[in-house]
């Protein structure tokens, strides 16, 4: 609970923010996290958008696909991501065969992430063949953000993690997508791991805000996994990743320090206990 008074409180980005701001042409910031720690730290440095992202498969459960995750599981981090949070815009995705089987089924999987979670928007994965289930969801009052070109979800389908609509048949339909998921009343979308040229043409062809991840410099604005860019995952490096920290081998060098304390005696010292 925030023991802030109201007047000083800072100003909560909604999904209406986010669309002035690619009018305004001010480009937004989104990173995933999954817990409250975590959650808060971004947070408070001024993140616009925090998607806590189904990749919690891969970076907190360990999985090599998103495929496993449950809308349990979804809830859960979402839950802990919303109680660390008091500016940024929380979005949750709905994960795998929770949305897809029936638009009543995907409904009650948003709500539940709505009313237990308390996320304040969903991100399904998905082009034309999902808008109206979409809509409904829209129309039920929940904020939806689309999500085209690699989706993760899909993997056992496309096989492999490359690059997407790199030829004209599926750069057409990406564009046709894009244009039916406005249509269907998303606020925004991502864009993951296409063509810079393709990532511009949607973004110009569409009014609400494009978030790329492997896009391009112009999409409307950028989204990384937390994991990838401190530097955790030592093992993923596409080439759209820039790490900003290397908390890997900082977290390796801190543990070999207390490992070695510990068993020398130096820690705990005499200011460290109690007489
Ligand atoms: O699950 C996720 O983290 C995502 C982002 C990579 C966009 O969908």
């Amino acid at each position: 609970m925030s023991t802030q008074n109201k007047d000083t409180r800072p100003e909560k980005v909604t999904t209406q923010t986010v669309v002035d701001m690619k009018r305004n042409g001010e480009k937004i910031s989104m990173l995933t996290a999954y817990d409250y720690t975590m959650a808060g730290i971004v947070d408070a440095a001024g993140v616009d958008v925090i998607l806590v992202g189904d990749s919690a498969s891969n970076v907190m459960a360990g999985f090599d696909t998103t495929v496993p995750m449950t809308l349990d599981h979804m809830i859960y981090h979402t839950s802990c991501v919303v109680r660390g949070v008091e500016r940024a815009l929380v979005i949750a995705d709905l994960p795998f065969m929770s949305y897809q089987v029936t638009t009543k089924e995907a409904l009650i999987s948003a709500g539940r992430m709505m009313k237990e979670a308390g996320a304040h928007a969903v991100k399904l994965e998905g082009g034309e063949s999902i808008t109206s289930t979409i809509k409904r969801i829209v129309d039920a009052g929940i904020p939806v953000m689309g999500h085209l070109g690699l989706t993760p979800q899909s993997i056992y389908k496309f096989g492999t993690y490359k690059v997407r609509a790199k030829d004209e048949a599926e750069a057409n339909q990406l564009l046709k997508d894009a244009k039916k998921l406005e249509e269907a009343g998303v606020f925004s979308i991502v864009l993951e791991k296409i063509p810079t040229s393709l990532a511009k043409q949607v973004t110009e062809s569409v009014s609400v805000p494009t978030i790329g991840i492997g896009a391009g410099s112009y999409c409307d604005g950028q989204v990384l996994v937390i994991h990838d860019m401190l530097g955790l995952n030592k093992d993923f490096s596409p080439r759209f990743l820039r790490r900003y920290a290397d908390l890997h081998t900082s977290m390796s060098d801190a543990v070999g320090e207390y490992i070695k304390d510990v068993k020398t005696g130096d820690f705990p010292n005499e200011d460290e206990q109690y007489n």
